[in-house]
């Protein structure tokens, strides 16, 4: 197991095969998919191949993280980064378990991952993106400092987009 960050409650480590169980299980609620754009899995066997081919730590150094709670190992959900190598950006994301919503802990594990970006990877931007009806998850960006940049349509539905620079670059 590689852990990545630690915070007050949390810590932050790369997916295990394992994992696959908690993400057909996220996606697999309406409401956690809801303002995402991403479908059910079909199956925990295709969840798992998710994980198995899930490529970005290799890539890029970095990615998305599995966020679970220093007192019981409780998987809560994800977090992190992820390279979008077409617009050559850093994209934040995060993603948890119903049953944990609105105990701040997508904000806790996304101003740590935003850090160590900054600080230990020295990536100079971080951006996210969310439908504006996703009040939750832009929320969140603005506890993270995250700056509005603009509105734009994303599948015919309005979205908005955030930034955040490296200011020691
Ligand atoms: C978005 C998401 C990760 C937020 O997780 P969370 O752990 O509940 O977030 P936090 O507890 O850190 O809350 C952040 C802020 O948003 C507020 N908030 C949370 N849910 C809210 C809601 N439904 N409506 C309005 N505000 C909300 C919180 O009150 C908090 O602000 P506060 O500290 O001033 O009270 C979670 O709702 C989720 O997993 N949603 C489904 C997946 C998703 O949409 N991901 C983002 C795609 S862009």
């Amino acid at each position: 197991m590689k852990i990545i960050l630690e915070t007050e409650r949390l810590y932050l480590r790369e997916f295990l095969s394992s994992d696959g169980f908690h993400f057909y299980h996220l996606n697999n609620d309406k409401d956690v998919i809801k303002h995402t754009g991403n479908k059910a899995f079909k199956s925990l066997d295709e969840a798992t191949n998710f994980i198995k081919k899930y490529s970005d730590y290799k890539q890029n150094g970095y990615g998305r993280w599995a966020v679970c709670l220093k007192d019981t190992n409780e998987f809560l959900g994800w977090c992190g980064l992820r390279f979008e190598e077409s617009k050559n950006e850093v994209d934040l994301g995060f993603r948890f378990y119903k049953k944990h919503w609105g105990k701040g802990y997508a904000t806790e594990a996304a101003k740590a991952s935003i850090k160590y970006a900054f600080s230990i990877l020295n990536i100079e931007e971080i951006v996210g993106r969310a439908y504006v009806e996703n009040i939750a998850s832009i929320n969140v960006l603005k506890k993270c400092n995250l700056i509005f940049q603009n509105e734009f349509k994303y599948d015919h539905k309005l979205a908005v987009l955030y930034n955040l620079k490296n200011d020691s670059n």
